[in-house]
């Protein structure tokens, strides 16, 4: 069964002084915390076993927000990362969390959203044997880790910010791994900037010729919150796509009913429980017609 982790510490740097006395990854995505984003990607995979790695000082924030996941029908553990040692620091701090099974791991201020994202989890993660990337296709992949793949989707080479990128497919904030991935992280020295780099631990699976990569595709949106810009055009794709289809995109009560974790009584009373917003509407309305 797969487990899951979002990582979601960091110091916010680009975003102070926003971040000065809260997470970015609680800031608000337009309607919801931007946490909410990451967790649907992991209630979507079927995952219902999720630890959050944030800073000590951030866990009470995220503990009241999403208690231990009871009302939405998952198990939501906290895990402290005392200082952002690297994206890859999230494999050891969470070994115990990870155990013998596979797992995905997310960046607590990633947005994905797009058609056939349900299936497309489901099929990777089915699939899964050593680790499977999530490429997206950009215009400027020099800024990213950029991943190369053959024919059969194995990846070939990855390389972080290539002055000559082999493809325009960057390597998104979503990873899943089998659990052979802790002791890889343990086996890692930092980097030149003191941290514990995923890629390194992708590219251990590249030389086993156990990495693979899922191009995203066109159609599809991958946004990083990071900075006030990409915050906002976050905050605005998502009221558009809202606004416009009656939708609500990571709804993690509704997903939470959707995928059976709860029933519709349940949602009926989440939907009261947020009573007076139209959040809370729309819930006690999917609980009725859905
Ligand atoms: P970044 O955006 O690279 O870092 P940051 O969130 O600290 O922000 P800034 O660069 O503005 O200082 O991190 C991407 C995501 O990964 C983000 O959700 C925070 C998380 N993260 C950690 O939780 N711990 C870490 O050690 C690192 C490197 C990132």
């Amino acid at each position: 069964m797969l487990k899951g982790i979002v990582l979601a510490g960091g110091r916010g740097t680009r975003l102070h002084p926003v971040t000065s006395a809260v997470s970015k990854q609680l800031l608000p995505v337009y309607n919801k915390p931007m946490i909410y984003y990451p967790l649907s990607v992991l209630m979507l995979a079927g995952i219902r076993d999720i630890l959050v790695i944030t800073r000590p000082d951030h866990i009470g924030q995220f503990r009241a927000l999403l208690g231990d996941g009871e009302h939405l029908g998952v198990s939501i553990g906290y895990a402290p990362q005392e200082e952002p040692r690297g994206i890859a620091e999230a494999l050891t701090i969470g070994a115990g969390h990870i155990g013998d099974d596979p797992f995905a791991l997310v960046l607590g201020d990633n947005v994905f959203h797009g058609p056939g994202l349900y299936s497309l989890l489901h099929t990777s993660a089915a699939e899964l044997d050593g680790c499977v990337l999530f490429g997206y296709p950009v215009s400027d992949p020099e800024r990213y880790g950029v991943g190369e793949v053959d024919a059969e989707g194995r990846l070939v080479s990855l390389e972080e910010k290539p002055a000559a990128p082999a493809s325009n497919l960057a390597v998104t904030g979503l990873y899943m791994y089998g659990p052979d991935a802790v002791d890889i992280a343990r086996g890692l020295a930092p980097s030149d900037r003191g941290e514990l780099e995923i890629t390194d631990v992708n590219i251990a699976y590249l030389k086993q010729g156990r990495a693979r990569m899922v191009d995203l595709g066109r159609g599809f949106a991958w946004l990083d919150a990071g900075t006030h810009d990409s915050l906002l055009h976050a905050a605005q794709y998502v009221q558009v796509l809202e606004e416009r289809q009656g939708i609500r995109i990571a709804c993690l009560e509704e997903i939470a009913y959707r995928m059976g974790f709860i029933d519709a009584e349940a949602c009926m009373e989440l939907g009261r429980r947020y009573g007076g917003s139209a959040y809370g509407a729309y819930l006690m309305e999917i609980a009725e017609t859905a």
